[in-house]
């Protein structure tokens, strides 16, 4: 049997060159390799811990779903599914945090930042939200979990609940691994020190942007003092986001780009910045295209999706109830 392998995006507005180049490529390629069960959620019950409006909510979770098949996973190799769907993930929400150490979740970055940044919603859905993850991961037994750097620190959480339950209450749950992707972070096009979130859209390249605003945007994105194309993430942190940027588009490394453009501006490195971004979306465009028109397709992927994965979770809350004394004769 092949080991299983899961992720999942929030619907929590239109996707970004950060979310493509640091998850949905990935989850692609891993898919296509062939060596992974693969499973790919709509991460909608995580969504409702920031702000959000629900009658936005509907086309959020669909746009993510138009956006994971744009993108070419594909529901003959992978199981696509809504989140909210699967009870069992609340379940085994409530059943972790039995065993989680409030400490433990007071120290995790992200908690940390978004109750920060929105002090007024710093609610304990947020607070709890690691223990999602881990349930998220630890009900399908998954081996595998391609994240970006963010959420390493949630993953080592997964892997400490999974040793303390088997130790507690008997083995049950597999200590699963990272899969780092190589764009680890693509930084805000107008702030290179803060990460491109859905939740700053200033500072974002979206999907679905058209050429039109893909030029704009990279011709506005901000430089660093100087003229050199050179990667130095200290010195010139906007600059170093570009190359990264181009680089990943391009499939050349960092080093072949800086030699590429060893005697060019920033003006020249920018045209031909917008030049790939368009030429690699634009085929995931056109696919996006025609899915909007089919939505009823798509929903029916994700609900027969939703009924495979489960049936995978709901046998393993059994028996997890099993371990816990949960189950009556
Ligand atoms: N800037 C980024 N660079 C690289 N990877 C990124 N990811 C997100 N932003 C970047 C990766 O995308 C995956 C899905 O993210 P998510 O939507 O579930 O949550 P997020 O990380 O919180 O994404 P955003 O865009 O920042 O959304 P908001 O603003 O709603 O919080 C993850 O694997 C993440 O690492």
């Amino acid at each position: 049997m092949k080991p299983v392998l899961i992720s999942g995006i929030q619907p929590t507005g239109k996707l970004h060159i950060g979310n493509y180049l640091g998850s949905l490529q990935n989850f692609v390629e891993l898919q296509n390799s062939g060596k992974y069960e693969c499973y790919f959620f709509i991460a909608d019950l995580h969504s409702l811990t920031e702000n959000f409006d629900p009658k936005e909510k509907p086309d959020q979770i669909m746009d993510v779903a138009l956006d994971y098949l744009a993108a070419g996973l594909d529901p003959k190799k992978s199981v696509i599914f809504q989140q909210s769907e699967i009870p069992a993930h609340s379940e085994l929400q409530m059943l972790l945090s039995n065993i989680t150490p409030f400490g433990e979740l007071r120290r995790m970055t992200q908690f940390k930042d978004k109750s920060e940044s929105q002090p007024e919603n710093a609610n304990v859905g947020l607070f709890n939200y690691p223990v999602l993850m881990a349930a998220d991961i630890l009900l399908y037994d998954a081996k595998f979990v391609p994240v970006g750097e963010d959420q390493l620190q949630h993953l080592e959480l997964t892997r400490t609940l999974a040793r303390k339950f088997n130790l507690k209450f008997g083995k049950i749950f597999l200590e699963p691994q990272p899969i780092l992707t190589e764009a680890k972070r693509i930084m805000s096009l107008d702030d290179p020190t803060k990460k491109m979130s859905k939740s700053r859209p200033a500072g974002c390249l979206f999907l679905d942007d058209d050429e039109k605003t893909i030029k704009e945007k990279i011709k506005r994105a901000v430089t660093d003092s100087g003229h050199e194309i050179k990667y130095n993430p200290e010195d010139k942190p906007a600059i170093s986001n570009l190359i990264i940027i181009y680089s990943n588009f391009s499939g050349i490394t960092i080093k072949q780009t800086e030699k590429k453009f060893e005697n060019k501006g920033y003006g020249d490195f920018k045209k031909d910045i917008s030049e790939e971004i368009i030429k690699n979306l634009s085929s995931f465009q056109i696919r996006k295209k025609k899915l909007i028109k089919n939505k009823t397709a798509v929903k029916k992927i994700i609900i027969s999706g939703n009924k495979r994965a489960g049936l995978a979770a709901t046998k393993k809350i059994e028996d997890i109830k099993i371990k816990l004394g949960l189950t009556i004769d």
